[in-house]
C-alpha cells in the first residue's frame, strides 16, 4: 500500500492482466488501510448532476470507478481539491473529516465504495457550515 498518511490519498491496485484481460483483487488491510464492512456502487448517475455534498465523522472509504469516469471534490484541512478519477485500476482514499462532492459522471460510470462502517445516517455531516466549524474547531487544536 503507497503511503496513506494524508487524508486523501490516491492508491494504485495491482493490475494482474494476460491475454485473457486484466484482474483486480482488493483485500482489507492490505490494498486499503480499513477493513471493508460494506460495500455499494453508484451507477446510472447522471452528468450534470451533482451528488455526495457530506463528510463522516468516523467513515473512511475508498472511491473506484470501474467503470468510466468521474470528478471528486475534496475539502479537508489542506483545502479544497479536485480529482478526475479515471482507471479502475486507481481508488481515491478519502478519510473521515472530509467533505466530498461528485460530479461529471460519464454516462458508463460505474462508482464502487468500499467503506470502513456498517450504514449509519449518525455518522453523516450533511451540513456544510457545520463541517466548516468542525474543521476550524480541528485547525485550532492543532495549533
Ligand atoms: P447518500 O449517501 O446521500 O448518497 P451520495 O453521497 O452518493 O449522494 O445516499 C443516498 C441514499 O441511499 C440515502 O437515502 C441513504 C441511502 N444509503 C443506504 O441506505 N445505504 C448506504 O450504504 C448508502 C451509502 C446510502
Amino acid at each position: 500500500m503507497s503511503d496513506l498518511s494524508g487524508l486523501v490519498e490516491n492508491i494504485s491496485f495491482p493490475i494482474i492482466g494476460d491475454d485473457r484481460g486484466n484482474l483486480i483483487a482488493i483485500e482489507q488491510m492490505k490494498d486499503v488501510p480499513f477493513d471493508i464492512k460494506r460495500i455499494y456502487y453508484l451507477y446510472g448517475t447522471v452528468e450534470n448532476m451533482r451528488r455526495g455534498y457530506h463528510a463522516h465523522y468516523h467513515l473512511s472509504q475508498v472511491l473506484i470507478p470501474v467503470s468510466g469516469h468521474c470528478t471528486v471534490m475534496t475539502h479537508d484541512e489542506s483545502g479544497k481539491r479536485t480529482h478526475v478519477l479515471n482507471k479502475p485500476s486507481e481508488g481515491l482514499f478519502i478519510k473521515n473529516l472530509v467533505w466530498r462532492e461528485m460530479y461529471e459522471f460519464s454516462d458508463d460510470c460505474v462508482l464502487v465504495v468500499l467503506a470502513s462502517e456498517l450504514y449509519d445516517e449518525d455518522d453523516y455531516i450533511r451540513d456544510y457550515s457545520e463541517f466548516l466549524k468542525i474543521l476550524e474547531s480541528n485547525n485550532a487544536e492543532e495549533v
